[in-house]
């Protein structure tokens, strides 16, 4: 699958999870998709900062400037989750800084996708971006299935 596919794809599913918070009842739900979104949302900031951002810097360093925005929007998100992770479902706080996780999280996916990914398309030929996306892939089914060692 083309690197570019797979990215997209991961956000889709993050944003499903996402959903699937606003929808749930209860604090105890709450916490078990927010465990799955923190879980997601890090291994996704793992491949694309060990992965997609350095095949793409290998090609140029045109882009640096975006990409190290991306990494400190990828920080922030660490942040909130690391947050979050602390904090009861009953706080007055958890919905709203979940929100805001959103908030951010939709703003890296739209800035990625307006502007890394387009290049990642440009740079990089149709065979080395279905390598990427295979390693993409592979990566994240490592760290999806590791246990996990905390933040
Ligand atoms: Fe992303």
């Amino acid at each position: 699958m083309d690197a570019s596919a797979v990215i997209v794809e991961a956000h889709a599913q993050l944003e499903r999870l996402f959903a699937a918070y606003e929808g749930a009842d209860g604090g105890a739900a709450r916490v078990r998709i927010f465990d799955a979104i923190a879980c997601a949302l890090g291994v996704h900031e793992t491949v694309e900062g060990d992965l997609l951002y350095p095949a793409l810097q290998a090609q140029t360093s045109r882009y640096d400037g975006d990409i190290r925005r991306q990494l400190e929007q990828a920080h922030l998100l660490d942040l909130l989750a690391v947050e979050l992770a602390a904090m009861v479902p009953a706080d007055p706080r958890y919905d709203a800084k979940v929100q805001v996780l959103q908030q951010l999280f939709r703003l890296h996916v739209r800035d990625e996708e307006a502007l890394i990914l387009p290049e990642v398309r440009r740079r990089l030929s149709p065979s080395d971006r279905e390598a990427l996306g295979r390693s993409l892939l592979e990566r994240t089914r490592q760290l999806t299935n590791r246990p996990r060692g905390g933040w």
